[in-house]
């Protein structure tokens, strides 16, 4: 039965609205309708063409889902060939240069001409296709294949949502587009999640992705992948009036309605295309897909087409390389860590490699199910990847590359690796139901407990203790000088005396250490709170708890219930802290805590006197009055720093009877100092 009109008058308004909607959502990414409006939309045209097949045109959204699986791809011969460029492999701004000064040695420039103007845009990482447009529809997509001929790919092509199967504005009798797909490291991530919850085989990476969406004869599979697309070119043409500068072909295509990358330049000279190479490494982690490199190309057509060609290879462009992020190393162990809450973590010894700028030797597993989920085995051939700032991980295992006899080894289990116990003190270790992570029960028996625990109570945004380092609470813990965070302030177990023999102390350094430690004494009750390194208890928790219960004795007697009326605290933190409390062995550290002084100021008072907040102090000789610990509180209570060393970084020396070398420093640095009474009127300003 032939459609009657109103059927093709709606299939035709249906089609543009809803690739109206696909415009707005996945090339401006600001959708316009509802998802359940647009389901709406695609589910009456599917059946529209249901039921009069004739109406569906080859640019109807609806083959975006993908139809039958093909035997096998058609081959397809380009018209004009798909060329690759050469890489510029000095990853340095010289690498910018060199290709300038080629191009201008080929154009028969010498030092006198003027610039060449070049176009600088990323070089994008997946699989190059070439997409036909005739009178604005797509009719066929094809993968480079060897350059001389590709494959038809069309209907995998089609599902990919951002490429428009019709062109916007009044586009050319044929128009060939040449870009990148690739798949956006979020979209990579959120797949193999699905994938993995499904117990669905996941991507190696973003690249793969692509690549392996767009060769799939089942078109249903790409319809499931989300992949993006980037155009940076274009091939054939007919009926069109190509701009002059390459630049301005990107223009057009991007008014056409083809995603353009917005991260691109028009470079006046060389020295701008380095500056563009510069400034893409520096954002490049921010990017939401992978790049290797950037791509410079000769703007004028004109001056492209006078360039030619040596072997494939264009003279007028040139990718330029960053350092790899990812790269593969060998795991030589699998070691295991215990952190502040007992928690033990997984972490793989590598061979030394170099990725993302850095030589990396140890990558993070996070837990035992991640190990499993990867199965890291020793021996293996693992992805290694560094972006930015982010700590090494270990990507995937290369399981061609696995030795055979490591395949019929076991996987690696946690359990086993310690013998079920921790490895620092060899208790037994336990992972509770619904956890992650294995933890050693001993709590703060366990010395690399105790010992991160003292480095949280002395980091910066706990209590502040200058200099108490990890090779420090190492030896004090080692050597039983202190067993718990109180022990710090136990004058008889760690004074200057004790500390001066240990490793790498100095007198002078041990005395610097005694008077930090004495002045972070009377630090605010937020701080105290967070430095006892309650589970569940940050910061922010922290200062929400002083400010509620306002003494560390209300907050130790507080119940349940009483501690969910403060505001963000549910139950889950709610028992972290009861349960803090109650180990009888945190009941002892609070209580010599307090006995030493160490009680945690109002928040009001600590606030109220900080007249020397942002100063800092250097306090020497014998005052007339105050102990040297007095004197530290006091400036520590109003906001003040006691530094044990004088720099220029100093603002005031106090300096007392019998002043040595620090007096001598404050003068050749012009740092002010004051004694006994200047402090005090100081603080009373
Ligand atoms: S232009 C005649 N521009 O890199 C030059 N290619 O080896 C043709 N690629 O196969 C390529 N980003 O898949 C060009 N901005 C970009 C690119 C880019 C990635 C890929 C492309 C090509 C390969 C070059």
């Amino acid at each position: 039965m032939a459609a009657p009109r109103e059927a093709a008058a709606r299939a035709e308004a249906l089609r543009a609205e809803i690739e109206r909607h696909n415009h707005a959502y996945y090339v401006l990414d600001a959708p316009t309708v509802p998802d359940a409006e647009y389901d709406r939309l695609f589910r009456e045209l599917q059946a529209l063409e249901a039921q009069y097949p004739e109406l569906q045109t080859p640019d109807s959204p609806t083959l975006r889902v993908g139809g039958r699986p093909l035997p096998a791809f058609a081959p397809v011969r380009h018209a004009l060939p798909m060329l690759s460029i050469r890489t510029e492999t000095d990853a340095g701004p010289e690498g910018a240069h060199a290709f300038d000064a080629r191009v201008r040695r080929a154009l028969g420039l010498d030092e006198s001409a003027p610039p060449v103007e070049y176009a600088a845009e990323l070089k994008f990482d997946g699989l190059a296709v070439s997409l036909r447009y005739e009178d604005g529809v797509l009719v066929q997509a094809a993968t480079r294949g060897d350059g001389e001929t590709g494959e038809d790919v069309t209907q995998n092509v089609r599902t990919i949502r951002c490429i428009p199967l019709r062109l916007k504005g009044a586009p050319p009798a044929l128009l060939e587009v040449r870009g990148e797909v690739f798949m956006r490291r979020p979209d990579f991530e959120g797949y193999n999640a699905r994938q993995r919850e499904l117990d669905r085989p996941t991507l190696v990476n973003p690249r793969n992705g692509a690549a392996g969406s767009i060769r799939q004869l089942d078109p249903r599979i790409a319809a499931e992948r989300p992949l993006s697309f980037y155009a940076y070119g274009v091939g054939e043409t007919r009926g069109w009036r190509m701009p002059s500068r390459h630049s301005e072909v990107l223009d057009a295509l991007a008014a056409f309605g083809i995603p353009v990358c917005e991260h691109r330049v028009v470079a006046p000279d060389a020295e701008a295309l380095a500056a563009f190479h510069a400034a893409i490494l520096a954002g490049r982690d921010a990017l939401s897909f992978d790049i290797d490199g950037v791509v410079y190309k000769v703007n004028s057509l004109a001056l492209q087409e006078r360039l030619g060609f040596v072997s494939r290879e264009p003279r007028w462009a040139c990718a330029h390389k960053y350092p790899a992020q990812e790269e593969l190393t060998e795991v030589l162990g699998i070691d295991v860590q215990v952190g502040r809450t007992g928690k033990l973590t997984p972490v793989a010894r590598l061979k030394p490699v170099f990725v993302g700028g850095v030589t990396v030797t140890n990558a993070t597993l996070h837990n035992e199910d991640e190990v499993r989920r990867k199965d890291v085995r020793i021996g293996d051939t693992v992805v290694v990847r560094r972006a930015g700032d982010v700590i090494p991980e270990v990507v995937s295992v290369v399981l061609e590359r696995r030795p055979a006899a490591l395949a019929e080894a076991s996987p690696w289990r946690l359990f086993d690796a310690v013998a079920g116990k921790c490895p620092v003190c060899r208790s037994d270790i336990a992972r509770l139901e619904g956890e992650a992570d294995w933890r050693c029960t001993a709590g703060l028996y366990c010395p690399a407990q105790r010992k991160q625990a003292i480095l949280h109570f002395a980091s910066r945004k706990a209590m502040d203790i200058e200099g108490l380092g990890e090779k420090l609470v190492d030896q004090l813990v080692d050597r039983d000088l202190v067993g718990s965070v109180a022990d710090l302030y136990d004058a008889e177990r760690v004074d200057a005396d004790s500390l001066a023999a240990l490793e790498r102390m100095g007198g002078k350094s041990a005395l610097n250490l005694v008077e930090a430690i004495a002045g972070s004494k009377r630090r605010p009750l937020a701080r105290l709170i967070y430095a006892l390194g309650i589970r569940n208890v940050g910061e922010a928790t922290a200062k929400d708890l002083a400010r509620h219960f306002g003494s560390m004795e209300r907050l130790r007697q507080a119940g349940i219930d009483e501690l969910q009326r403060v505001k963000d605290i549910g139950p889950v933190v709610a028992e972290s802290i009861a349960a803090f409390f109650r180990e009888p062995h945190n009941g002892r550290v609070v209580d010599s805590l307090a006995g030493a002084g160490v009680r945690g100021e109002p928040e009001a008072a600590a606030a109220g006197r900080a007249v020397l907040q942002g100063l800092t102090f250097v306090l020497t000789g014998t005052l007339p009055r105050l102990t040297r610990e007095e004197a530290a509180a006091l400036i520590e209570a109003a906001g003040g720093k006691v530094s044990g060393s004088v720099s220029k970084k100093t603002d005031y020396v106090v300096a007392g009877e019998e002043a040595g070398s620090k007096l001598d420093k404050a003068r050749t640095l012009g740092v002010p100092v004051i004694d006994e009474d200047g402090l005090r009127q100081l603080l009373e300003s």
